[in-house]
Formats: structure tokens, C-alpha cells, sequence
């Protein structure tokens, strides 16, 4: 990896991140794949291939996982709650590190963006307010009429119930660690659970949990500072999007909000914050404004800066070169090039992303794009 291009040789020095030093500033954003195991949100063997043939990134960010039943939202989406998903994990973490790579553990809880169908006792998915999102849940086949159905109403979760969500967090982390993951990023973007706590449209509680920004972010910062007690803060990571997601609803001040919850993640000697800027796959509206609130919540971040959304690998090059960013994550082009880093040292070829594979199926769309170099199966056959 030496003989990179120029324009790109800012994303080929090491960074620290937290508790370890990435060899360069090229990472892997969290994707949904769809394609655990149904019923169980296990791992099978194609997931240590998929992120094996990843392990050139700097850090891998792993697909969003769920912290409980509860806190799924898609069908086949992976788990990390149960003592078989943890086991399932270890051969997935355990050929990254294999191949020289390092990965964390994307914790999530979809909030509202689920259906009952997906909930432990078939009721209403729960939220920082009773509200219903726009648009469809994707079931796959736990429906006769799915793959996507209508959005049910989710109800706000009671405040006596808040202390129960956080053990969830906590004992997420833990099976993350046990399961090998080289830390955890706390998914606090898109519209996802704990951004319906932030996010003024979805969030209308009148506890200590709504109503003030202060009071908005709070669930992030319990939520954080419970997975520091289980995790080094420095194996701890956390993404935010100041707008875009599935659901339609917004913040009324991203200027104000996410800054502010940036300055209220700063201090914690946290490894990084991943923050989204508008982009043609989760949205989010007019890009300037979106990247004028990123480099805000830059400054309002005392630690490793990571950016994603929309970046090719030129631009990405200029913001770690004018420290926009330490680090820049890329999705789609990650997911339909396995050996991404090789490729932009060398400025390309790179293949095209398929969308009709990006959610559910095999192999197929998901470890036969081509590499330059071929990554050997880790695990025999
Ligand atoms: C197939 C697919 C699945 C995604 N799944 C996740 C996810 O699990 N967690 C998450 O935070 N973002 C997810 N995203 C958003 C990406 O991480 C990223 O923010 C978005 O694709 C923009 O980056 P890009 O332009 O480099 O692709 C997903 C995006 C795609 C295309």
C-alpha cells in the first residue's frame, strides 16, 4: 500500500482511534445486509468471509445489531443479546482479526421503526412519544401480505421503563465484547430509537426525558455512559445524523441540537463520533446546510472525527487533508468493494453497488464482488 496516488495520500496514515491506531483513515460504515438467520439473529459462515474480505478498512463498523427483541425493526437482521448470537459472532470477529482488521459492534434499537410482529410479546414497538412512522416496515416473511407493511403506532415508553432499556444496552456491550468485537458504536443516527429522544418532532414527553434540549439528550448520554461502565470509553463509539432516516420526521433546530449533543459526548475520553451528512441513501435534505452543521458538531467534539454520507474517495481526501475529518466511512462503495483501500491508493477501478442485493439472500451481491486480490474463505468448508 505504498505506492498510493497523491490526491488520496491523506487517507493513508495511521489514526488513533480510542484505544487502538487504524492504519489509515479509510473505514467501513455500518451496512444492513439482512441475512442473519430468521428466527435466531444469528451469524453464518458468510459473515466472516463478508468482513474478512473488509479487514483492509481502518475500522469496520459492523451492520446495526440489535441490543434486544424489543430493539429489532427488519427481518434477518443480526442480534447481540443472546448467548448463541454472541457465539455466532465470534467466527465473524475472530477472521477479521485473521486478516488484520478491527471491527466494533454497531448497537441498535430501532424505536418506533419496527412492527409488532418483531416484538417480544406482538404489541406496539416503543418510542421516545405515541407516534406513527411514514412509510413501511420491511418483514420479510413474517407476514403472508409482507415483505413491507404498513407502520403500526408505537407507544412512548413509560419512564419506570427506561432504567430496563439501559441494562439492555449494557448487557448488549457486554456480549459485544465476549463475542470478540474490538469495541462498540452506539447508534444514535437515522431516526432510530435513541434519536427519537433527540429529535423535537418525536418527542413530545413532559419527564426528565423531553421537553428541554438538555432533557432530549439525556437517554444518549445514560445510554453512553452505561456502555462506558461495561467497555473502556475509548473501545466506545457513537453516530449521529442531524437529519435523514426512515419514519419523515426531523428536528426542528439541527443546528442547535446536534452540536449540542456533540459538546455533550465531549469529555468522555469516547473513541470517536460518526456523524452522517445528507446523502442519497438515508436522505436528509439540503447538503450544505447538513455539512455545515457536520463541521459544527466537529468543533463541538473534543475527539477522533469520523464523517460519512456521499463521499467519494477525492472529497474524503480533502476533508482529512483540512481536518474536517480524522477519518472518513464509506458505505456503498465498501460494500461493492471489498479491498476499497487498495483500490483508492491506486485511484480505482472500483465495481458498481448493486441495490437489488443489498438486503437479504446469499453470496449472491454480497461476497462475490471481486476483489484485486483474492481474500481466502476463512472458515473450511
Ligand atoms: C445497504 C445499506 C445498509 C445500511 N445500513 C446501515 C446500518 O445498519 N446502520 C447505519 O447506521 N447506517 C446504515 N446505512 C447508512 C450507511 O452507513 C451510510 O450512512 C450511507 O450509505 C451513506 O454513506 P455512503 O454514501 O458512503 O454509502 C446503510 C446504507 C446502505 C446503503
Amino acid at each position: 500500500m505504498t505506492d498510493h496516488s497523491p490526491d488520496h495520500a491523506a487517507l493513508f496514515s495511521n489514526v488513533k482511534v480510542g484505544a487502538f491506531e487504524a492504519p489509515n483513515r479509510i473505514f467501513m460504515a455500518p451496512l444492513t445486509r439482512s441475512r442473519s438467520e430468521a428466527k435466531t439473529g444469528e451469524q453464518t459462515g458468510l459473515h466472516a468471509l463478508y468482513y474478512a474480505q473488509r479487514a483492509g478498512a481502518g475500522l469496520i463498523v459492523s451492520e446495526a445489531t440489535q441490543i434486544s427483541q424489543e430493539g429489532q425493526g427488519y427481518a434477518w437482521t443480526p442480534g447481540i443479546h443472546t448467548d448463541a448470537q454472541v457465539e455466532s459472532w465470534k467466527p465473524v470477529t475472530d477472521a477479521v482479526h485473521n486478516a488484520g482488521g478491527r471491527i466494533f459492534c454497531q448497537l441498535w434499537h430501532v424505536g418506533a421503526i419496527s412492527h409488532p410482529v418483531f416484538q417480544p410479546d406482538g404489541g406496539q414497538p416503543v418510542s421516545a412519544s405515541a407516534w406513527t412512522p411514514e412509510g413501511k416496515a420491511f418483514v420479510g416473511d413474517r407476514l403472508d401480505d409482507g415483505p413491507q407493511v404498513a407502520f403500526q403506532e408505537a407507544r412512548a415508553l413509560r419512564t419506570d421503563e427506561i432504567p430496563r432499556l439501559i441494562e439492555d444496552y449494557r448487557h448488549a456491550a457486554r456480549c459485544a465484547a465476549e463475542a470478540g468485537f474490538d469495541g462498540v458504536e452506539v447508534h444514535c443516527a437515522n431516526n432510530y430509537l435513541i434519536d427519537q429522544f433527540i429529535r423535537s418532532e418525536t418527542n413530545d414527553r413532559t419527564d426528565d426525558y423531553g421537553g428541554s434540549l438538555d432533557n432530549r439528550l439525556r437517554l444518549m448520554r445514560e445510554v453512553v455512559d452505561a456502555v462506558c461502565e461495561v467497555l473502556p470509553a475509548e473501545r466506545v463509539g457513537v453516530r449521529l445524523s442531524p437529519k435523514g432516516g426512515p419514519g419523515g420526521t426531523e428536528d426542528a433546530n439541527p443546528g442547535e441540537t446536534y452540536p449540542a449533543a456533540a459538546r455533550a459526548l465531549s469529555g468522555k475520553g469516547l473513541a470517536y463520533l460518526h456523524v452522517i451528512r445528507p446523502n442519497s441513501h438515508t436522505g436528509g435534505g439540503d447538503k450544505d446546510e447538513g455539512v455545515k452543521i457536520v463541521k459544527a458538531m466537529r468543533e463541538a467534539f473534543d475527539g477522533c472525527f469520523i464523517a460519512n454520507g456521499n463521499f467519494e474517495p477525492d472529497e474524503a481526501a480533502q476533508w482529512v487533508a483540512e481536518g474536517h475529518a480524522d477519518a472518513v466511512t464509506f458505505g456503498r462503495l465498501f460494500l461493492a468493494n471489498p479491498d476499497l483501500p487498495t483500490r483508492i491508493a491506486q485511484s480505482g477501478p472500483y465495481n458498481d453497488p448493486d441495490e437489488d442485493t443489498f438486503y437479504g439472500g446469499g453470496a449472491e451481491g454480497y461476497t462475490d464482488y471481486p476483489s484485486l486480490e483474492k481474500v481466502e474463505d476463512p472458515l473450511p468448508a
